[in-house]
Order: structure tokens, then C-alpha cells, then sequence
């Protein structure tokens, strides 16, 4: 029997370690998406060889070859859909995005930030965690909308801050999770298991429908 796979189309601009943990879940034969492009704003994008090297079409759109963002989003949109993906996964994008843009994949396309968000939008999340002094930090992800760094969250994972942690190593505790947490969510949103109500997403057949924390792990997640 022939399954029908969520299409994605990931989009990066540097090392590509979430898209490196999303394609070795899609590596699963019951995984129910598969990635079917890579794209980057970045010609030197690390994570584009992973993408060769599994085989996956790869495109480069530079932001440096448009005068603006609206051109630039809209270069990127038509290179994006002609991979014709239900689902778009930013994996480390680092570009603001214009309000066309998001409209046009309103409900179909996730991010993840590393912070536990409202907290700590933009960049250098993890020395700006340690300098407010927070005791737990994770990272998020959520529906993307035209507001940088917001949208209905779809799940969060914390970690413990030590005493003794440094931007580094908090960021690498982080970003174990961000592994095991964006597959994940692909996975929910390729299952249809993910409503949106407000700026909360209840996901369908977990026991706490309306929030998805976790610390540390996911074990109890399915
Ligand atoms: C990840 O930590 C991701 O959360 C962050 O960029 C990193 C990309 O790493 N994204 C953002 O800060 C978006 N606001 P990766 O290329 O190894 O996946």
C-alpha cells in the first residue's frame, strides 16, 4: 500500500542539526512526513550537504541577490512552492519574514526558537537567559505568524539552568531537546493531530491536550 507523506520543505541558513534530527526520524518507515527539499538564503549553508548527502533536492535563494524583503520573500516563495510542500519547517531561517509571506503559509508553517517563548524573542537567547537569571529555559515550537518569535505554541521543552553554565553550555542542553522536540511536532502536524484555538494548539490524543511541556525529555510523549 502506498502511504501519502506530509510533504515539508525545510528551510535553513546554517549547521542544519534540526534538520539533521527531523530527516532521521523521517528515516522511519511509519514516520508520516518526509522532507522534500532543503532551502537556504545561505550558498555555504553547513546543513545543505547533509541534504545532498541523504539525496534531498537542495535550493539556494541569496537574500543578497534582491534589493529588498518583499522581493526577496516573494523569490523564496516561488522557489518553495514549486516543491508543492504541506508543511514548511524553519530549522534555523534566520531572516524575518514579510506578512505576505506568513499569510501564505498561514497554518502550515512551524519554527523553532530557542527560548521558552514569550521569554527571550531575537537572538542570543541563551546569554540573555542567564543574565535575567531564569532558573529554566527550553526552547519552542510554534505556528508561525507575522509577528517575529510568536504564534500558537505547539510544544515546549525546559531545562534546568546550573549554577556553573556558560551561553555554551546552556545552549547545548538546549538544543538536545530542540532534537527531540521538532521532530515531534512534524510528526503531530503530519498525524492532523494539531488544532489551533487562539494563541494555543491543542494537540489530539495526549492526555494534557492544551499544553505540551516537558522536562527534560520526551519519553511520555506519543
Ligand atoms: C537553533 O538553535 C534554532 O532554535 C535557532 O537557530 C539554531 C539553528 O541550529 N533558531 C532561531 O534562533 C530562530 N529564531 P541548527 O541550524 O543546527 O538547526
Amino acid at each position: 500500500m502506498t502511504v501519502v507523506k506530509t510533504r515539508c520543505v525545510v528551510l535553513i541558513s546554517g549547521r542544519g542539526s534540526n534538520l539533521e534530527a527531523i530527516l532521521k526520524a523521517a528515516g522511519a518507515p511509519d514516520y508520516p512526513a518526509a522532507v522534500v527539499a532543503v532551502v537556504s538564503n545561505k550558498v555555504d549553508a553547513l546543513g545543505l550537504q547533509l541534504a545532498r548527502d541523504a539525496g534531498i533536492p537542495v535550493a539556494v535563494v541569496p537574500n543578497t541577490d534582491y534589493p529588498d524583503r518583499v522581493a526577496y520573500d516573494r523569490a523564496l516563495q516561488t522557489v518553495v512552492d514549486t516543491f508543492e510542500p504541506d508543511l514548511v519547517v524553519l530549522a534555523g531561517f534566520m531572516r524575518i519574514l514579510t506578512p505576505e509571506f506568513v499569510a501564505h503559509y498561514e497554518n502550515r508553517m512551524i519554527n523553532i526558537h530557542p527560548s521558552l517563548l514569550p521569554a527571550f524573542t531575537g537572538l542570543h537567547t541563551h546569554q540573555r537567559a542567564l543574565d535575567a537569571g531564569v532558573r529554566f529555559h527550553g526552547c519552542t515550537v510554534h505556528f508561525v505568524t507575522a509577528e517575529l518569535d510568536h504564534g500558537p505554541i505547539i510544544v515546549q521543552a525546559a531545562v534546568e539552568v546550573h549554577a556553573d553554565d556558560d551561553a555554551h553550555s546552556l545552549g547545548a542542553r538546549v538544543l538536545s531537546e530542540e532534537h527531540q522536540i521538532y521532530p515531534t511536532a512534524v510528526r503531530w502536524f503530519a498525524e492532523g493531530r494539531l488544532h489551533i484555538a487562539g494563541q494555543g494548539v491543542r494537540v489530539e490524543g495526549r492526555a494534557d491536550p492544551l499544553s505540551a511541556v516537558v522536562a527534560p525529555r520526551l519519553k511520555a510523549i506519543v
